[in-house]
């Protein structure tokens, strides 16, 4: 009997055997499968439909529940369960990965293996480590790959760019990067979820542990358990993070030099472990960085979420310069002087050609025509899993020693202050609560890993994870 182990190595010996795939021709159809039909995967696959020349020839999706609603969408594709059906199909061009954040390297990497093209959602890892060993396949198969953080394709940010450049506001002092959203409790339950009749689990699963879930809802709340998401930091993070390391950075900060991160998840009984309140200092050794979300109300027994600078809802990136700030999200933004005047406001498309740009790119067969390819993608993945390894190795959270982390830094100050006033807000202690608060982590950016004090054994082993037996993501791919 062929073990799993060695069916994925066969696999991938049958797969590069196909890394000579079609050239297309201008006008030829490009066939692409659809691999994770939740939310995401459904909307990826109706953009990417709109684009002339696509057609979506493959479903796929562990949950035949899913795969028959797809179905009714694309009626002409072909469905399975299985990812790696379709890395055999060497009619499929490109793949979309929207799975859960646990798959997204390994089956992209499956499909870069197979010789096909990739759009794979954000964050584009689960961890530092994978997100290289997915840019690495890029550049061995030479492979068209863009991430999903779709602003990148916005008129908005080149826009932002040359208002930053002119010098109307001066120069940039500092960024803090705000999400402040409402979530809701997850739910506790005693016994373990089964997974509905309709899922082949071990495929769901993948390279995640097979542990016990005890949250109430199977999809999509897999984002606040650390084994197959990366909480908020990771969800929102990657849009708002990205944005932050093209509008102010234009991609020169690969990571940051340091890393310090705390929160915690609170009033929530519930099975989720990422907090719902994290913030967070990144020292690029150039322009200062806070980060900062909020998943509880504005105040207790309010449904609305908090309140930054008036702006209310929405992923916020407000560049604080030193004769005025810019506060936007992804539907658009403001420019104000000193005194709060209002300058100029911009209007985003909400990144609505995201989809165009990876067809041109398949067809251009140019990885530089992408504006979300894959290397810079890791990065802004990077700094949302560095935040969450700071929050991660936490200590009890100590008011005075955090203030004392990041010295002559009123922003820094600041934020500490807004995450006591937010507690209070929703009538929570601090003193009794279970507050985390990380190391200051240093890094070797062009190595990605930690240096210093804090590259300890825990710190080194959470730039990584244990990968199921036959779901590995390989060393060398
Ligand atoms: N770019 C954006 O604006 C944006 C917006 C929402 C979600 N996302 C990202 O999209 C991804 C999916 O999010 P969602 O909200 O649709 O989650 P979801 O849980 O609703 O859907 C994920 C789907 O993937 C399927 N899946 C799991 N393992 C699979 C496998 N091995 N093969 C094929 N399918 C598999 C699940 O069964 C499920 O149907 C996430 O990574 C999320 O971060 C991006």
């Amino acid at each position: 009997m062929t073990s799993r182990r060695s069916f994925i190595t066969q696999s991938a010996l049958a797969f590069t055997a196909l890394s000579a795939s079609r050239v297309l021709g201008a006008n030829e159809k490009i066939r692409i499968a659809s691999i994770g039909l939740g939310g995401q995967g459904m909307g990826n696959a109706s953009r990417m439909a709109k684009v002339p020349g696509v057609e979506i020839a493959y479903l796929c999706d562990p949950d035949t529940a899913a795969l028959d609603k797809a179905k009714k969408v694309y009626p002409q594709a072909k469905t399975t369960q299985d990812l790696r059906k379709v890395m055999e199909d060497k009619d499929i061009d490109a793949v979309i990965v929207s799975t859960g954040n646990h798959w997204h390297v390994l089956a992209s990497i499956w499909a870069l293996q197979a010789g096909k093209d990739v759009y794979v959602e954000k964050p584009v890892s689960h961890n530092i480590w994978e997100g290289r060993k997915l840019v690495e396949a890029a550049r061995k198969y030479n492979r068209i790959v863009q991430g999903g953080t779709q602003q990148r394709s916005d008129p908005l940010q080149d826009e932002i760019k040359g208002f930053l450049d002119a010098g109307t506001i001066g120069k940039i002092k500092y960024v803090r990067c705000n999400h402040y959203s409402m979530r809701a409790t997850i739910g506790k339950q005693a016994e373990p979820l089964a997974p509905p009749s309709t899922v082949n689990y071990d495929l769901w699963l993948g390279p995640a542990k097979d542990e016990p879930i005890f949250r109430q809802k199977f999809h999509y709340d897999w984002h606040w358990d650390w084994n197959t998401g990366n909480g908020e930091m990771g969800n929102w993070g990657p849009h708002i993070l990205d944005d932050l390391r093209n509008v102010v950075f234009r991609d020169k900060v690969t990571l940051p030099k340091r890393v310090i991160a705390g929160g915690g998840r609170f009033a929530w009984d519930d099975a989720g472990e990422t907090p719902n309140t994290h913030f967070a200092y990144m020292d690029t050794g150039d322009i200062p960085v806070i980060v900062d979300f909020h998943n509880l109300p504005r105040q207790k027994g309010i449904k609305a979420p908090d309140v930054y600078l008036r702006r209310r809802t929405g992923a916020f990136l407000i560049i604080e310069c030193e004769g005025g700030y810019y506060t936007g999200s992804r539907g658009g933004g403001t420019a104000y002087d000193a005194e709060g005047k209002k300058l100029h406001t911009f209007k985003g498309d909400g990144g609505k050609t995201h989809a165009a740009n990876f067809i041109a790119a398949i067809r251009s067969r140019k990885q530089a025509e992408l504006k979300a390819e894959i290397e810079a993608i890791h990065y802004s993945s990077a700094w949302c899993h560095l935040g969450n390894l700071s929050y991660r190795l936490g200590q009890k959270y100590n008011r005075e020693q955090a203030e004392a982390a990041v010295k002559d830094f009123q922003p820094w100050n600041d934020v500490i202050a807004d995450f006591h006033e937010h507690l209070v807000k929703n009538e929570l202690d601090a003193a009794t609560l279970d507050i985390k608060m990380g190391p200051m982590l240093e890094l070797d950016a062009a190595k990605e890993t930690f240096i210093g004090e804090t590259a300890t054994p825990e710190a080194l082993a959470l730039l990584t994870r244990e990968y199921r037996a036959g779901y590995e993501v390989p060393q060398a791919v």
